[in-house]
Order: structure tokens, then sequence, then C-alpha cells
């Protein structure tokens, strides 16, 4: 049987849902606070299909035992999270290494600690993979099509490498803010929750979001295509012949007081920065031609700021290889962590939000062949991140969760098997047309290995890090105070 992975649309095309729709496509690059409240209006508006009870699961008990140790349930999520760290610094690391070796060590979490834990609280559906199957159980359905797409990712994973991942069991959630806070007493131990994004303040672990298979409602193809796309627009122009100016385009209406700031910031000769409003519905009557991406490469710095919690946007920004100036996040997606201030993109502060960008533009325009340099691995590191790659972390990443697990999963009893069929079969043209897109055949090698376990290569980069931002941040003082002379 199918699943329907996403809301039924039986609706005409100008009826209020249909708007709805439209208004949550305006969301672009985050979502809302004022929005997510629509989306309750919406969920509870919306039919529910026979097939399947979306609430069904909401506030019934779905209790999943993950082994017995109350007191070390901490650890367990905890170190899920280093987890996520180490294999992407691992993999980030090993980046020369040839896809053909055969694996290697493989990254030894903490000991597996965890306790039965309610999921019902905060995912909005889990995945158990059985012998290479799919299953699915739905709790609340998400927004858009980000479901399935995840899903469908998913799949595509087990097409990739048939007879590899292991069987498993994990919680997602598919709203933007991460919830599970990492200091907070859990009296009723939360469930390690998959999400896409997450911070130093929480344990929701890291997946790639659904737009790496692409977003129909913002136009956004599958990333690989996107990425060439964008790496061959960039092109177009030499460094010496893109504007000297730093170049900002997006929604600020998603509540995200780092955009609003921003908006202060548009003056091209008082702070070097064009900041320009995306108009959704506008560029949706348009047929997209106005938001291409690959025609938004023609300045030397490109700005990313945060939308309501971490924006899909930062791929595409530092694809077109311009230096990145990226306004501190307080987010991170799966390989944001990875990225190195003035090695491939520009720290900007977010409490002196204009002057430090026109810090970081005059800077550039100094020092050109250094800001080029910057701009280029930024484009560099993004290449690196290729589909392959993105699979790849996924295969880790579930092997790695799958390992602390201590009991052997099992199809809950309401959960639906999924298969590609029956998932194409609920995509509307333009979902489906993505969706066959993005489809891989099983790969002829093997997953990137990763080399052994060194946290300190981890710790090392987080010093780092640490460290350049805060150069960067004396190098704007020194030069406000002798300015101010
Ligand atoms: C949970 O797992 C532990 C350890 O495997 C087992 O002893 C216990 O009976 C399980 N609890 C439930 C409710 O299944
Ligand atoms: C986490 O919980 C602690 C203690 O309740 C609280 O002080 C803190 O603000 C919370 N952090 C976040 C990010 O919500
Ligand atoms: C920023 O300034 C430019 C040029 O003056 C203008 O076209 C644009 O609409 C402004 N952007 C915003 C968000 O007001």
């Amino acid at each position: 049987m199918g699943v329907r992975l996403r809301l039924p649309q039986k609706t005409s095309p100008r009826s209020p849902s249909y708007l709805l729709l439209c208004l949550l496509a305006l969301s672009f690059f985050s979502f809302t606070a004022l929005l997510l409240y629509k989306v309750d209006d919406f969920i509870a508006q919306t039919k529910l299909s026979p097939d399947i009870t979306w609430n069904q699961h909401r506030g019934t008990s779905s209790r999943v035992n993950l082994s017995a140790k109350p007191r070390d349930a901490l650890r367990l999520t905890g170190s899920s999270n280093a987890l996520t760290s180490l294999v992407l610094t691992n993999l980030l690391s090993n980046q020369r290494v040839s896809c053909r070796n055969p694996p290697g060590r493989v990254v030894k979490p903490g000991k597996p600690n965890a306790q039965t834990f309610s999921g019902k609280e905060n995912a909005a559906f889990r995945v158990v993979i059985l012998s290479g199957k799919l299953y699915v159980d739905l709790y609340y359905a998400c927004v858009q099509s980000r479901m399935m797409f995840t899903v469908w990712g998913i799949l595509q994973l087990l097409n990739k490498y048939p007879g590899m991942v292991p069987d498993v069991d994990m919680m997602f959630d598919c709203m933007d803010k991460p919830i599970i806070n990492r200091t907070e007493p859990h009296k009723s131990f939360p469930a390690p929750l998959f999400r896409y994004c997450t911070n130093e303040a929480h344990l929701d672990i890291p997946f790639p979001d659904w737009s790496f298979w692409g977003w129909s409602e913002t136009n956004l193809r599958p990333w690989d295509e996107e990425f060439g796309d964008i790496k061959q627009g960039s092109k177009r122009s030499s460094w010496g012949s893109k504007q000297p100016r730093a170049y900002w385009k997006g929604n600020p209406d998603v509540v995200s007081p780092i955009r609003i700031e921003l908006m202060k910031c548009n003056h091209s000769r008082l702070w070097g920065a064009q900041i320009m409003r995306q108009n959704w519905a506008e560029e949706a009557k348009g047929g997209f031609e106005q938001s291409k991406l690959s025609n938004q490469c023609n300045h030397r710095y490109k700005i990313y700021a945060e939308g309501y919690a971490w924006s899909v946007s930062l791929k595409y920004i530092m694809s077109c290889g311009s230096m990145t100036l990226i306004i501190s996040p307080e987010y991170e997606d799966f390989f944001s962590r990875g990225l190195l201030p003035k090695e491939n993109y520009w720290p900007v502060s977010p409490t002196d939000l204009c002057r430090s960008i026109k810090f970081a533009v005059d800077w550039g325009n100094a020092n050109p062949s250094d800001a080029e340099a910057i701009g280029k691995r930024g484009q560099g590191y993004m290449e690196s991140i290729s589909m392959n790659r993105v699979y790849d972390y996924m295969f880790h990443l579930i092997t790695e969760y799958a390992k602390l697990q201590k009991f052997k999963p099992e199809k809950p009893y309401s959960a639906k098997e999924v298969c590609e069929g029956s998932l194409l079969c609920f995509a509307e043209q333009k979902e489906r047309d993505l969706l066959e897109k993005s489809r891989v055949a099983p790969s002829m090698d093997r997953p990137c290995t990763l080399p052994g376990e060194d946290r300190n290569i981890l710790e090392r980069l987080i010093q780092q890090k640490k460290k350049t931002i805060e150069d960067v941040r004396n190098m704007e003082m020194t030069r406000t105070e002798r300015g101010s002379r």
C-alpha cells in the first residue's frame, strides 16, 4: 500500500488552501513563526486521506525501547551529535581518499546508552529500515513537500548502496528549529531526533535537507544540477568585472531579526552593499526567471543571512565563487560546520552589521587576489559536497547510529512500506519531475571510507575557527578606532 506523503490536494487551484500554499511558498529559504501558525491551521483544515490518518499518533504513545540504562541516557544523544561532527570532519579530511578504497576502521562513538523514549512529542515521522526496505510511520504532516523529498532521499540511498544500509529506527522532525535542549534535565528522556539543522545548545542530529533532491515550491532542482549551473554562471564574468559590492537577495519577512537588520545596510556608497527583496508571489507568476541562481553571481561578495533558523540558501550562495560574507550563524546544517573563516568564507559580525560588511568589502577590494581565492575555495567546498558525498554522509551517519541501537528494529504496527512507486504516485507533476531527476542507480563504488576517529582534529578546527573570527573582529575594531581619531 502506498503511503500518502504529502497533503492531499483535491481542491481547485483558486481555493483558499491553494492560496495558503502560495503563502507558504513565499517563505523561501526558511520558515516563519507567523506561517507556522497558518500551517497548524492548514493541517487542521486538511481532509485526511483514508489511506493514512495524519494525526493518528499524536497523543498516542508510540514507545521505542532503545535499550536499558536510564542514567546514561544523555550520552546517547550527546555522542550521536558528536558523531555527526566526526562523520563530517572525517569525510572532509578524507576528501582526497579514493572512494574505491576498501572500508577502513570506522568511527567508534561512545558506549551505546539509552533508554525507553516516547517519540510522539517531537517527531513528525519515523523511519525504519529493515533488510533494505523502508517503512514510514507518520505522526503529523510536514510543510510543503519536505517529507516527500526527505523520504525519497532515503529511498535513493537504499538504491545506491543495496544491501549495505543496516537495519535502523530513526525519528525525524521537519520544522526549522532544533528542540532537544542540551542542558535541560530530561525527565522523560526525548528521542534522539533527526532534523535539518542543529547547534551547540541542542542535541538534534543534522540530516541533509529536502532541497538536495529539489524544492518544487521554489523551482529549485536537485543539488548537483543547480550547482553545475551556478558554477557555469559564475564564469560569465571575471573577478575584475564583477561588481565590487556585497549582494543579498531574499525574503526578509521570515521572522529573522538579522534579515531585518540587513535591510538597513542597503547603500552602495555608505556600506558597499546591495540588498534586494525577493517577492516569491511575483517570481512564481513570472516563471522564476528573475530568481535564477545562475544569474546571481555578478558580485564579488555575497551575503548569507539566516532565516527563521538555518537557510538552505547557503549552498547556492557559496557556489558562486564570490567571497561569501557569512553573518555569524546561530544554526548549523550538516555541512556548514565544516566551513572555515578566511579560508572559504568571511565572517561578519551580527552586532555591528553594516560596518562589518563594509569592512569585509573594503578588505576584499584592497586584497583582490586573496578575496578571489577565498571565494574559489568556498565554491570548491560546495563542489566537494556532491550528491555522492551527501549519500556517503547519510550512509555513515545511519550506520554509526544503528550501532548505537541496542535492540533489533522492528516494523511499528502502523508503519507502511514506502517504495518509489507509492511515493511517485502521490507526487504532482512538478514534484514527480524533480524526483525522477534525482533518482540514482546502484553504485559501482563503495561509500568513501571513514578514517580513524580523531576528536583532536575536531577540537582544533573549532578552536581555530573561534580564533580567526576574533582576529577579524579585532581588525575591524582597530580600523574603527583609527577612523574615529
Ligand atoms: C527494553 O530493553 C531492555 C534491554 O534490552 C529489556 O530488558 C526491556 O524488557 C525492554 N523493555 C520493553 C518495554 O520492551
Ligand atoms: C535550555 O534549558 C535551559 C534550562 O532550562 C535554559 O536555561 C536554556 O535557555 C535552554 N536553552 C535553549 C536554547 O532553549
Ligand atoms: C536597495 O536599494 C536599491 C537601489 O537604491 C533598490 O532598488 C532596492 O529596492 C533597495 N532594497 C530594499 C530591500 O529596499
